[in-house]
């Protein structure tokens, strides 16, 4: 059966089995001049994807799953622009701090070890993220767009591509930041494969807080897929909390929860009705 679509992209080879509801992420640095692309082997782990994309979304966890990298403690206070929807798609602006390891003027003392940083998170419905991590005290823009191939309700390939402006092609040194970003995956990646059940919940099973804000509305960004192209719409009921009441939520957990496990191959490219067919079996 032919594809309704291919395309190549950042890299990738993505493809479509039927059409599309939303495009292709935006990864607007990959290939723009002054800055190096390149990105992390794609990386097999027993997570799903939307556990993997609620991860991502997430930046309540710095300062103690990254510990061995850029955490700090400095970011335990998660503060946030209003988070934005547009179509399949919501973001927010974090400002936070960062343990900026491979700044070489941290080591001379012209710049602290821990800087202030603009942090970008945008999710898709796609099982795609992207992160733009901005430097005030070096000026640096580093970029990353993390692309989750659900393969199985257990099973999830990571394409982790990046594009960073202040390494001028040092060979050595993107060779360092490909290990260090290797090594920042795998502390995510350490917590998430000991869960028990790999399953989101689209209700309010979870405990919320203010610090979920995206990862809740990403959750309800699924919710509205799962709506927009069941077969039967009235089977399909998400039960997050109003966008009203987002900032602290503590439910009681009930039975027969709605959860999204995973899609299909597709939902590496393109969300399609096949796709959330998959991920509703
Ligand atoms: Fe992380």
């Amino acid at each position: 059966m032919p594809a309704w679509g291919v395309q190549e992209a950042y890299g990738l080879v993505w493809l479509a089995p039927d059409e599309p509801l939303a495009p292709l992420p935006d990864f607007v640095e990959w290939g723009l001049d002054g800055f190096d692309g390149f990105w992390n082997e794609p990386r097999r782990s027993p997570t799903s994807a939307a556990q993997l994309v609620d991860n991502f979304l997430d930046a309540s966890h710095f300062p103690f799953v990254h510990t061995g990298t850029f955490g700090t403690d400095e970011a335990s206070l998660v503060v946030n622009e209003p988070v934005e929807r547009d179509g399949w798609q919501v973001q927010t602006t974090f400002d936070t701090w960062y343990k900026n390891f491979d700044d070489p003027l941290v080591a001379t003392g012209e710049h602290p070890e821990v800087q202030p940083q603009r942090l970008l998170k945008q999710g898709t419905a796609g099982y795609s993220v992207y992160l733009r991590l901005a430097f005030p005290v070096t000026g640096a823009t580093f970029s990353i767009l993390f692309c989750c191939q659900p393969e199985t309700a257990t099973s999830t390939r990571i394409y982790k591509l990046m594009a960073r402006d202040d390494l001028g092609g040092d060979a050595a040194r993107i060779a360092s930041t490909i290990d260090d970003e290797l090594r920042i995956l795998e502390e995510d990646l350490a917590i998430l494969e000991r869960y028990a059940a790999m399953q989101v919940h689209l209700d309010t099973t979870e405990c919320h807080t203010r610090g979920d804000k995206l990862s809740v509305a990403w959750r309800r960004v699924l919710g509205d897929l799962l709506r927009a192209t069941a077969a039967e719409p009235a089977e399909v009921v998400v039960d997050l909390p109003a966008a009203s009441a987002a900032d602290s939520v503590v439910d009681e957990p009930h039975a027969g929860t709605p959860v999204v496990d995973a899609t299909s191959a597709a939902g590496l490219a393109h969300v399609s009705a096949d796709a959330v067919a998959e991920a509703r079996r």
